[in-house]
């Protein structure tokens, strides 16, 4: 089994769960077109599989041929990354994945988002056959992979809702709320809170997408892999609040443009072709994800520093520069937008937020 972005959040668990279960695994990633390439590299490093360092939009893929199936997971996330960087989302998201889905042989599960559908309704959670309202160029990239994706046969799309847990992305929200609530500072949420999403932990989403890469499925099916409930990131931090045991101060952001007020999955088709319905529950996904954060805590406190005090990842868990190694990577627009709840730099990255979404409404 072939896993493309394996030295990313989702890919590296996937890889690992994969070669547990007795897979002979080939992970293969380009940690350098990765978000956060510092983490992306040191998680590859440590990868205990077969590796090959190949950057999809470029290199020869034949190594993918001769796998009976390939999880195509390597790509460029984030919606609020995504303003600005177009060239980037359309290479590595729909360059590579054409490729991607050319140079297979076998079975293809593509990676997929609940951002194609644009925001949820109150009245009831959003099926596949929903139709599609991509707001922003991340969703779009994903929207036109999901078309490449449907004109080959033995292929499946998942679309991952918000997915958190231990080794997650360091641009996502409960990264940045766990390590600012862990270092005393207050949590940076961008817009009102009110915002729900259906939070899926990593694990329910790796067991979700081993299940598809051999699940009866008819060719292009799309399918949710989303917590059926809803949560509010008011009521998330609440929880947060629970697990740390403090009370956690906000600092308030502009809201992201092409963010959608409400995801929210409707299971029915994942349990039908998959066999699968996500078992973890907020409250204890969180307290996963923290126990990760406070181990990597820990590390930073005790690890010899082989590195410069002025490295941005070494500094990421300590305090607030630890970010600014993602905004690096995402073009000039992005690199404000990033820093810009990092600390001085905040009001350049509001400002930017209100450019953007002027600029695109
Ligand atoms: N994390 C989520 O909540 C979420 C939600 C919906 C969809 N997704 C999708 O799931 C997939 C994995 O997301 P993630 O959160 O693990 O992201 P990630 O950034 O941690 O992993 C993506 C990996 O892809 C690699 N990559 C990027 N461009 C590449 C290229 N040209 N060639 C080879 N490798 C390349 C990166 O180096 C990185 O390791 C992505 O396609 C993402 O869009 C994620």
């Amino acid at each position: 089994m072939v896993i493309t972005g394996a030295a990313g959040f989702i890919g590296s668990r996937v890889a690992a769960a994969a070669a547990r279960a007795g897979h002979d695994v080939l992970a293969v990633d380009a940690p350098d077109r990765a978000l956060a390439p510092g983490t992306v590299r040191r998680r590859w490093d440590a990868l205990a599989v077969p590796k090959a360092e190949l950057d999809l939009a470029s290199a020869d893929l034949s190594a993918l041929a001769s796998a009976d199936a390939v999880v195509h997971l390597a790509g460029r996330p984030g919606i609020r990354s995504s303003w600005g960087a177009e060239d980037a989302i359309r290479r590595d998201n729909v360059d590579a994945t054409r490729r991607v889905l050319a140079a297979a042989a076998g079975r293809v599960v593509v990676a997929s988002s609940s951002s194609v559908y644009g925001s949820a309704g109150r009245d009831r959670p959003t099926r596949e056959d929903d139709p599609l309202a991509p707001a922003s160029p991340y969703a779009a990239s994903k929207v036109a992979a999901e078309r490449l994706a449907r004109r080959r046969p033995d292929t499946v799309v998942l679309r991952y809702f918000s997915v958190y847990g231990p080794g997650q992305r360091p641009d996502m929200a409960f990264h940045r709320f766990a390590e600012a609530a862990l270092a005393g500072r207050p949590l940076p949420v961008f817009g009102d809170g009110r915002k729900a999403r259906s939070f899926t932990h990593v694990d329910d989403v790796v067991a979700a997408t081993l299940a598809a890469t051999t699940a009866e499925v008819p060719d292009g099916t799309a399918i949710n892999v989303g917590h059926p409930e809803p949560v509010t990131v008011r009521a998330a931090i609440a929880l947060l609040g629970r697990v740390l045991d403090v009370r956690p101060r906000i600092e308030w952001a502009a809201p992201v443009a092409g963010d959608a007020d409400r995801t929210w999955a409707d299971p029915a088709r994942a349990r039908e072709l998959l066999g699968w319905t996500p078992r973890i529950a907020l409250a204890d996904g969180l307290a996963d994800q923290i126990a990760w954060h406070r181990g990597n805590l820990r590390h930073a406190e005790t690890a010899p520093r082989r590195r410069s005090a002025l490295d941005p990842e070494d500094a990421g868990h300590l305090g607030n520069v630890g970010h600014l190694e993602n905004a690096g990577h995402l073009g000039t627009a992005g690199h404000l937008e990033n820093a810009g709840h990092l600390g001085d730099a905040g009001h350049l990255g509001d400002a930017w937020h209100r450019e953007s979404a002027t600029a695109v409404l």
